[in-house]
């Protein structure tokens, strides 16, 4: 088959040394009155993405092949397009798109290289070297616009992260003990110097081990209701922390030397108490524990809480567990003894009750009151948290106010 192109005037005539193929320019496929005409034998221009035409060679390609004149210009055209573009790319993944349009599988430029293999031998070196040259300055350009960017985004990248080293720190809002704990902390560090240890037990009880073991009867006024909190069924929450003493004596033998610190509750609400405070009890049993020992280890107690100067005073007063009994009072850390609204005038405040543990409670647990001796003691953590600190209200302590708490 033959055929013949004719072609428009300002395109570039597509003719080779035997003039026997003409192709044209952009968009060129008019009939032109300077040039000539050419024959094409099995070739067909068909219309493409990147070129106005593509040549398509269905026949001996020996006749056919792009003109020098067009591979040419469009190379110079892409590589000029191309400079161009890469002015106006602003971020990376423009310029990667941008990339794509020239070096990918259907680039601009790929596809004039891959119409190279049309082209004559004598043609291909001089276009060739042009493709290998507008590569290499496309490929430069590329490479710069890429270290380009990467630089200027990371200049933005640092502007945005700047810190201001001049500027103050901020402080974190360390959380501390609440002022009960830090005192119940003291308490037990001061009782565990002294050879006690810590134990605990727990806050529903029986009334077995909140009351009868502990030698209170049935009908005595501290099982009334008004001050136990009783659940329905039969349990009680623990009124004070004795019945850890049966529970401690029932599971060891002697001698037993600890301290209970825990919750405990009673129904009482008032400037000196709440329904839920905190105790410290203890128990010392042996061969020989004597009430002069006892009296050791709470003076030492006080005055290492106190100060070295404070006063001790013991009462003589009831409690069903112990025979006999005591009540301790220091002399009132606020006025030093003198006298205040603190002690009621008196220079006096109870911080704990004790005793020598009575026979009884010895029996309830097996215990042989013929063999051992011991003496038990209680305090109230909140309230010698209140003279610690002089605290006048008891209740201030778990409004959870932190203007109130901060101060501790
Ligand atoms: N359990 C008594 C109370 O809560 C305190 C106490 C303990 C007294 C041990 C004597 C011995 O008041």
């Amino acid at each position: 088959m033959r055929a013949t192109a004719e072609f428009h005037p300002g395109a570039t005539q597509l003719e080779n040394e035997a003039g026997r193929f003409v192709g044209a320019t952009s968009g060129s496929r008019q009939s032109t009155k300077r040039g000539g005409t050419a024959e094409v034998d099995a070739c067909r221009f068909r219309p493409h993405n990147n070129f106005n035409h593509k040549l398509e060679v269905t026949g001996q390609s020996d006749r056919c092949f792009f003109l020098r004149g067009t591979m040419k210009a469009e190379l110079q055209a892409i590589q000029a397009e191309a400079l161009a573009a890469l002015k106006s790319v602003e971020t990376l993944d423009a310029l990667e798109s941008l990339r794509i349009t020239y070096f990918g599988r259907k680039g601009k430029l790929t596809d004039v290289m891959k119409g190279m293999g049309t082209l004559s031998k004598e043609e291909r070196p001089e276009i060739g070297r042009l493709a290998n040259e507008v590569r290499a300055t496309l490929t430069q350009a590329f490479e710069a616009a890429t270290e380009a960017l990467h630089h200027q985004q990371q200049e933005h990248q640092l502007e945005a992260e700047a810190v201001d080293i001049t500027l103050p720190g901020r402080k974190p809002a360390y959380g501390k003990a609440h002022p009960v704990m830090q005192t119940l902390e003291r308490i037990e560090a001061i009782f565990r110097q002294m050879g006690f240890e810590a134990v605990t037990g727990p806050e529903v009880e029986t009334e077995y081990y909140n009351f009868d073991a502990l030698n209170t009867p049935a009908d005595h006024p501290a099982r009334d209701l008004h001050d136990t909190f009783y659940l329905t069924d039969g349990h009680l929450l623990r009124t004070h922390n004795s019945p850890v003493q049966i529970r401690a004596m029932e599971s060891q033998s002697p001698p037993v030397r600890i301290i209970v610190p825990g919750k405990c509750y009673r129904v009482d609400y008032d400037v000196s108490h709440t329904p839920m405070f905190h105790q410290v009890e203890g128990l010392l049993v042996d061969k020989h524990a004597t009430f002069s020992e006892l009296k050791g280890i709470l003076t030492s107690f006080a005055r290492q809480m106190f100060g070295d100067q404070t006063q001790m005073r013991f009462r003589p007063h009831f409690f069903p567990f112990t025979e006999p009994s005591a009540e301790m009072d220091i002399s009132c850390a606020v006025c030093q003894g003198d006298g205040c609204r603190s002690c009621g005038g008196t220079g006096w405040v109870e911080i704990l009750g004790a005793g020598a543990v009575d026979p009884a409670v010895f029996e309830a647990v097996n215990y042989d009151p013929d063999e051992v001796t011991g003496f038990a003691f209680g305090m109230g953590v909140e309230r010698i948290a209140n003279l610690q600190f002089h605290i006048p209200d008891i209740r201030t302590l778990y409004e959870n106010d932190l203007r109130f708490l901060r101060q501790f």
